[in-house]
């Protein structure tokens, strides 16, 4: 079976995608730098899954290291996750995500070609295409980025596209995620942001857990069902389905394309959080609040390319996300030493 480099692979959605690979006998080699992922999760995978990752700590920005990597562990294709993804924060430091994101892909895309693997399957996201003329959004909707997060992705997939064009890479696939929530349904692995949340679903949790008095609405006049913003939430074990699926058109050197994972279905900020007390039984309290600034009033995918080119769709539904989150964040699994 083939054996696939995940950088970020100790991250939140990196670590689900392992699991999912593991399960369906791929070989798995974890590399990260551990910036935002705790350093037992390679061990959480193996209590998940009964096998052992390897791990390699690196940068992906160090090339000499990535090349060691590579060379210790020779793939058959590398799904990239690493990056900084903060949109706050970008527009705060841009040049820090001009290293972490563009130079680091550089970096690899470099090490990958001295090591001749010319297969990747790249996290890009759905802040592409910035405010869009309409919803739901097809890949061939207009890609305008209006943040520095936003434009580091698309500087990145336009490297990786010109690679395959020129023929230095073989095939790659970019998957553009829309909102990416829960947790694996064991409670030991999920989205562990090491500073307060920038997401809905994670803050939400941590309001859930009293760690925080109450959830923020960042605005309740746009002009949606019910004032808040509207976003396609796909649970992490689809979108780590659906990394399988494209990778195993890479793999088969059949890959040079750009294509939304979400459910196709959105739902507002205000649905999510009584769809939340609904299922945990849970209460969040809330304040609206005044709009963020760069926020749209709704944004969810045309799902029917994935589905056409992967056979993949997203099978899993509110409930299941914030049952799972919840899971994951109290800790019940681990509490209840499972
Ligand atoms: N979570 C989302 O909402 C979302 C949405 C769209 C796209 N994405 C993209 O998906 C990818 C994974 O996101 P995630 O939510 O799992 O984030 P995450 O922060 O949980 O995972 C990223 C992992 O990469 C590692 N990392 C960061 N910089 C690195 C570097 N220079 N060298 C080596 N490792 C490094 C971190 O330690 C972390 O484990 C990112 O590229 C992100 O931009 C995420």
């Amino acid at each position: 079976m083939a054996r696939i480099l995940l950088t970020g692979g100790a991250g939140f959605i990196g670590s689900h995608t392992a699991v999912v690979l593991l399960e369906r006998g791929y070989d798995v080699v974890l590399l990260d730098n551990f910036s935002n992922a705790a350093r037992d999760v390679p061990e959480r995978l193996r209590r998940i899954t009964g096998m052992t990752v390897p791990l390699i700590e690196a940068d992906i920005r160090d090339e000499t290291a990535m090349a060691a990597a590579l060379a210790a562990f020779p793939v058959d294709a590398v799904i990239h996750f690493a990056a900084k993804k903060a949109v706050g924060e970008s527009e705060a430091d841009p040049l820090l995500y001009y290293d972490a994101n563009i130079v680091g892909t550089v970096r690899l895309l470099s090490a990958m070609r001295r090591a001749s693997v010319g297969r990747i399957v790249f996290s890009s996201s759905a802040t592409v295409y910035g405010e869009p003329d309409r919803c739901p959004i097809a890949e061939d909707a207009a890609l305008r980025a209006a943040n520095v997060y936003g434009r580091t992705k698309l500087v990145m997939e336009g490297m990786i596209t010109d690679l395959v064009r020129t023929g230095v890479m073989d095939a790659a696939a970019v998957l553009r995620y829309f909102n990416p929530v829960g947790a694996h349904p064991s409670g030991l692995i999920g989205e562990e942001p090491r500073s307060e949340p920038a997401n809905l679903m994670p803050y939400l949790c941590q309001v859930a857990e009293r760690k925080r008095p109450h959830l923020n609405v960042f605005g309740a006049d746009y002009k949606t069902r019910d004032g808040s913003g509207v976003r396609d939430f796909i649970h992490v074990m689809d979108l780590a389905e659906a990394h399988e699926a494209a990778l195993r058109r890479v793999l088969a050197r059949d890959g040079d394309f750009a294509v939304n994972l979400g459910t196709g279905v959105g739902y507002s900020v205000l649905e999510m959080v009584a769809a939340f007390e609904a299922t945990t039984g849970v209460k969040v309290p809330y304040k609206i609040a005044p709009r963020r600034a760069g926020d749209i009033a709704e944004c969810y995918a045309d799902p029917s390319l994935a589905a056409d080119l992967l056979g993949w769709r997203a099978g899993r539904g509110v409930e299941d996300m914030c049952r799972d989150a919840w899971r994951w964040q109290s800790r019940a699994a681990l509490t209840n030493g499972e």
